[in-house]
């Protein structure tokens, strides 16, 4: 079943004017209870503390890496270039429309406390007994399996894993411009079209016309400004720091035999680590907030206070440390001590750090985390350089490390017990 719909779809999108859909299959896939979903996740996890438009759920993000991709695809198909494999086309708006829809609520703090992982619960909602993969099945046996190589970057075709990721990709393309969007800054804007009109399909990979070089100079300036902007802002850190110790002092609480007041069986499975596809899927943000209103509530004053501080916005203030050496971490997690805080909770380094490119070596050592496809480009002789080589731009922001060590704390214990604090530190943490 390749169908197209008879009368094509639209959905209003504020970032990419109007979403088409033209085959059965997305529109079906959209319509699946897992992909509905995504609608109840947020894009940006806890981004809504800092920037309160930051509410752009998973669902408007993947119907926008789909509608790249579909413009990608349409416009190779356009100009009908022989090296645009023309039968990749559906597996490849497949993957585009599901490559999030195994994310979680607030997905990227949750997977650092309980080590899972987004691309494997992708991976399974495609796979098992899901509603997305009779869909999938509907188009051929193979075709669940097909999709989700192309997520897992084992595709044996590379031109169609690039597409959705890569280093400039349909999925980093359509985030960059929807959270510059809904967060109000400009920073993240480039010119889309520009950049779509210049990609071209050759030997199996994407690259980019050496004209359009400026343009994707502007995208990855964007990107490097997008991080240190809106993802590393140090109030969406301080409120990820404080979601992840709930869920530490929640597992810690419940391994230790505390009996919660209020534990719901999707949650219970998270912390204790045995979840099936069923059990993940009614994991959404509305479940995770709930319990944190009851949490806070809790007998366990460290979860009820953690709690009340994410609901409420009492985030925890944060100092920058030049060089936060043992000795200094040791007087401060002594003190801390001394007035009744918790040093395993109440302080915490925090390091941010991202490259906006990242340069293709070679000789890169085995074992390395693998680097996503470089942006290479195509001059007038057909040959193909990798953009660093010819961009000064592109070589000086990937030489920029911007990175500094912050320490998060809660501020009101040491302001109500400031007679007791050394001058040292009442200097350090601008207490006097
Ligand atoms: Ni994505």
């Amino acid at each position: 079943m390749k169908q197209q719909l008879t009368e094509e779809k639209v959905f209003k999108d504020p970032v990419h004017n109007y979403i088409y859909v033209q085959d059965q299959t997305i529109w079906d896939l959209i319509n699946t209870k897992e992909f509905q979903r995504l609608r109840r996740i947020r894009q940006l996890g806890t981004s809504y503390l800092t920037f309160h438009g930051a509410e752009h759920s998973r669902f408007s993000h993947s119907l926008g890496v789909y509608e790249i991709t579909r413009k990608i695809i349409s416009q190779f198909e356009r100009n009908g270039y022989p090296d645009w494999p023309a039968e990749e086309r559906l597996v490849s708006l497949c993957a585009a429309l599901l490559h999030d829809v195994g994310h979680g609520p607030f997905s990227h703090s949750l997977e650092e406390v309980f080590d899972t992982d987004h691309e494997e619960w992708t991976c399974k909602i495609v796979l098992e007994d899901t509603e997305i993969n009779r869909v999938l099945r509907a188009v051929s046996e193979q075709f669940p399996a097909q999709v989700a190589a192309v997520i897992q970057k084992t595709y044996p075709k590379p031109i169609v894993v690039s597409l959705i990721s890569s280093q400039m990709d349909a999925d980093r393309m359509d985030y960059l411009l929807r959270d510059a969007y809904f967060t109000g800054v400009n920073y993240g804007t480039f010119d889309l079209e520009r950049i779509l009109r210049v990609l071209r399909p050759y030997k199996g990979k994407i690259v980019v016309k050496e004209s359009g070089m400026h343009a994707v100079e502007h995208y990855l300036m964007s990107r490097y400004q997008m991080y240190w902007q809106i993802y590393f802002h140090p109030v969406t850190r301080s409120s990820e720091i404080i979601l992840r110790q709930i869920f530490r002092r929640a597992q810690e609480l419940y391994v230790g035999g505390y009996v919660f007041e209020w534990m719901p069986k999707p949650i219970k499975g998270l912390i204790h680590n045995t979840m099936t596809v069923q059990d993940y899927l009614k994991l959404d943000e509305a479940l995770v907030q709930t319990a944190f209103t009851q949490w806070a509530e809790e007998r366990d004053p460290l979860l009820s206070d953690l709690c009340s501080r994410f609901m409420n916005r009492q985030l925890y203030k944060y100092i920058t440390i030049e060089d936060p050496d043992e000795a200094l971490l040791n007087e401060i997690s002594d003190c801390f001590s001394s007035i009744g805080m918790n040093p395993d909770y109440h302080m915490e380094i925090d390091f941010p750090f991202d490259l906006p490119y990242d340069v293709y070596r070679p000789d890169k050592k085995e074992g390395e985390k693998k680097e996503k496809a470089p942006i290479l480009l195509l001059d007038v002789q057909d040959e193909i350089c990798e953009i660093s080589a010819k961009s000064d731009i592109v070589r000086s922001i990937t030489g920029l490390h911007q990175g500094e060590y912050h320490l998060y704390y809660p501020e009101e214990p040491l302001k109500k017990n400031i007679h007791l604090i050394p001058e040292k530190l009442k200097n350090l943490f601008k207490l006097a």
